[in-house]
């Protein structure tokens, strides 16, 4: 793709409105034990989570029915209730008020239940749907290269909340070509931003990519290959899927053949809208074709936890939280986008086709 700077028309002002029937990634598995009540807020609701003895996760509204105290404040009884901090109600994993110790032997009223919503626990996530359709198990986001993944060929699954709306993350996920200048040094090198960049269309999925050929190998790779060629070839293809999933394929191989003769990692981004202008990102890699064994493997996953913490936490999200102060200052211009902004643009297409979709009154 030609990246010389080629002005077009920026797409509509994005609108903020979400996809409802749809899984969004809501914690680590890991980041929710049982015994305890942990609060989120999710696509401006603000929800609580915990799990019931037996380890199944359960989300409510957290707010009370009563007057709206947060349930994340209250106590989880040893019977799998919550119980609220401020009269003492008691809600069950389905929001069923079950307890009103101010009318002893009468039933509450079941004016007094609050939402509950569908969980599922997959790829070690705990995900959450909000939508008003019946929830499908089957649309999972895919990340099953973590499934079964060896610990040690696995970076840390990590959380960042981000001060900025959660397209514009997709928009810098989606957009290789930053990582020349931003990540120079670490990730990129801005003497070769001119890389050839495809954006392939699918319908329902956007992958941009960029592949060269006789390259020296990449310093984060050096220790991937105990023993690596002089010249490899070398490629990453970013993939995003609604409504906010991104997976990122990264590598070196044997000059002139496919990736199966190299080494690299996949990079999950998994972004959750927290409210309108904020953002849960959660991210984690794992490698694939290992090559290495023993120290090696932890000295890498030690290398990979800390350099890509540092790169989303101390590169991008500061732009991009003050791009955003920009977008939102009063009177600020529109932006304008550049050839290089083909994947974002085309990702946002898809998205507000759907959302036309899941607006649309049912047919029948
Ligand atoms: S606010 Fe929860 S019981 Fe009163
Ligand atoms: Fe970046």
């Amino acid at each position: 793709m030609n990246v010389q700077a080629a002005h077009t028309e920026a797409p509509v002002a994005h609108e903020t409105r979400y996809l409802k029937n749809c899984w969004y990634a809501a914690w680590w598995s890991n980041d929710l034990p049982v015994g305890e009540i942990k609060a989120r807020t999710i696509l401006n609701q603000p929800l609580a989570f915990f799990r019931s003895a037996d380890g199944v996760a359960h989300a409510v509204a957290d707010r009370c029915s009563h007057r709206l105290a947060p349930l994340s404040m209250g106590k989880l009884l040893a019977n799998g209730h919550l119980r609220c901090c401020y009269h003492g109600l008691e809600f069950d994993k389905d929001g069923h008020c079950v307890v009103n110790p101010h009318t002893p032997g009468v039933a509450p009223n079941t004016r007094l239940d609050i939402p509950s919503y569908p969980l599922v626990e997959k790829h070690g996530m705990v995900w959450v749907w909000l939508g008003e359709a019946e929830a499908d198990v089957t649309l999972v986001p895919d990340y099953k290269c973590f499934d079964g993944a060896d610990e040690r060929h696995m970076s840390k699954r990590d959380y960042l909340r981000l001060e900025a709306e959660t397209s514009l993350v997709v928009d810098n996920l989606l957009d290789l070509s930053h990582i020349a200048f931003l990540h120079d040094g670490i990730l990129g090198d801005s003497a070769k931003a001119d890389a050839d960049i495809k954006v392939e269309n699918t319908g329902d999925a956007i992958v941009v990519s960029r592949f060269n050929t006789d390259a020296t190998i990449p310093g984060i790779f050096a220790e991937f290959w105990p023993d690596p060629p002089k010249l490899v070839d070398k490629g990453t293809a970013i993939r995003w899927t609604a409504p906010s999933n991104l997976l990122n394929d990264t590598g070196v191989w044997r000059q002139g053949t496919d990736r199966s003769t190299g080494t690299g990692f996949y990079g999950a981004h998994i972004l959750t809208p927290e409210t309108d202008e904020t953002t849960h990102y959660f991210f984690a890699a794992v490698r694939w074709n290992v090559r290495t064994q023993g120290e090696t493997d932890l000295r890498i996953q030690k290398n990979l936890n800390e350099m890509r913490r540092f790169a989303f936490e101390m590169q991008d999200a500061p732009v991009i939280e003050a791009q955003q102060r920009r977008m939102k200052a009063p009177s600020a211009p529109k932006p304008l986008f550049l050839s290089i902004d083909v994947g974002p643009v085309q990702y946002r297409r898809i998205l507000e086709r759907m959302l036309r979709a899941e607006d649309a009154p049912a047919q029948g």
